[in-house]
């Protein structure tokens, strides 16, 4: 009898690198709460991330800025209860890592009281000093570049970044800054699908994609997404996998079934120039 996949080895950093090497796609959703939690556990989900997110699609604002650490600890804590087999990678909210110091007190926090057993900030080679302080603390870390929602009123909007040239090469190099300065995954987010390709070629720890490329190593998408109960318009990114399926546990199934088969995304869901 085959085991269930909450029942095998939990999944690691060295886990997730193995992956990366033996070219197996590393399928990754968000979850707030206890139940969904146990329904990505049971569908085989490799790393649950606690998105700050859930400002938009918990708590019902228009961005992810009013999101706070506590917010962060408590919906962590939910998801830890029935997190067994899957990494458990949680958001450090906008303002929580503005310098190395305070970066390491809310990272303890989100390990401590959440349970997080990654964390993942927003930033670009400007995050070196933070990301190197943590990682020299043994903090697990997901730097996470192209669109950064928590940037979202100096942005201007949602929009896709490193179409130009100058700033593909910005953030390529970021990216590997960020991997030397002791990064353990990277998450790519509405980037050129030309760019998320080369950035994954391009890095030894594993890059997960949203809204990017089909070949970085693993893919994420906002549970809410799959569901089709996003608030609003879905981002092009997205994809509804509840239609025509009678069950919240069969369309995270598919879900992950198209990730490990490389069927998600396709061309509609990516950004080719
Ligand atoms: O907060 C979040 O859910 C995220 C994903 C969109 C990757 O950062």
């Amino acid at each position: 009898m085959s085991a269930s996949p909450a029942d095998r080895p939990r999944v690691t950093v060295n886990t997730l690198r193995r992956m990366k090497a033996a070219g197996e796609k590393i399928a990754c959703l968000t979850a707030y709460d206890a139940s969904l939690a146990a329904v990505e556990e049971a569908a085989g989900v490799d790393v649950i991330l606690v998105g700050d997110s859930l400002g938009m699609v918990v708590q019902g604002h228009d961005s992810t800025v009013p999101v706070t650490v506590e917010d962060m600890i408590y919906h962590a804590r939910a998801v830890a209860s029935r997190c067994r087999r899957a990494l458990l990678m949680v958001d450090m909210p906008f303002m929580s890592y503005t310098e190395p110091g305070q970066a390491l007190r809310n990272a303890a926090r989100l390990m401590q009281q959440g349970g997080a057993q990654m964390v993942k900030l927003e930033g670009d080679a400007r995050q070196v000093d933070v990301v190197t302080q943590l990682a020299r603390h043994g903090v697990p870390v997901c730097a996470h570049l192209g669109l950064q929602p928590q940037q979202v009123h100096k942005l201007g909007g949602y929009r896709v970044q490193g179409r130009e040239r100058h700033q593909a090469e910005v953030m390529l190099a970021d990216a590997r800054a960020l991997q030397e300065a002791g990064a353990d995954v990277m998450l790519l987010e509405c980037v050129p699908e030309p760019l998320a390709r080369e950035i994954t070629a391009n890095l030894d720890i594993p890059v997960i994609g949203i809204g990017a490329s089909r070949h970085c190593d693993g893919q994420i998408l906002v549970v809410h997404d799959i569901l089709g109960i996003t608030p609003g318009r879905a981002p092009r990114f997205a994809a509804n996998f509840l239609t025509g399926r009678d069950s919240i546990q069969a369309a995270v199934a598919a879900y992950v079934a198209a990730v490990k088969a490389g069927d998600f995304p396709t061309d509609e869901h990516l950004f080719t120039a």
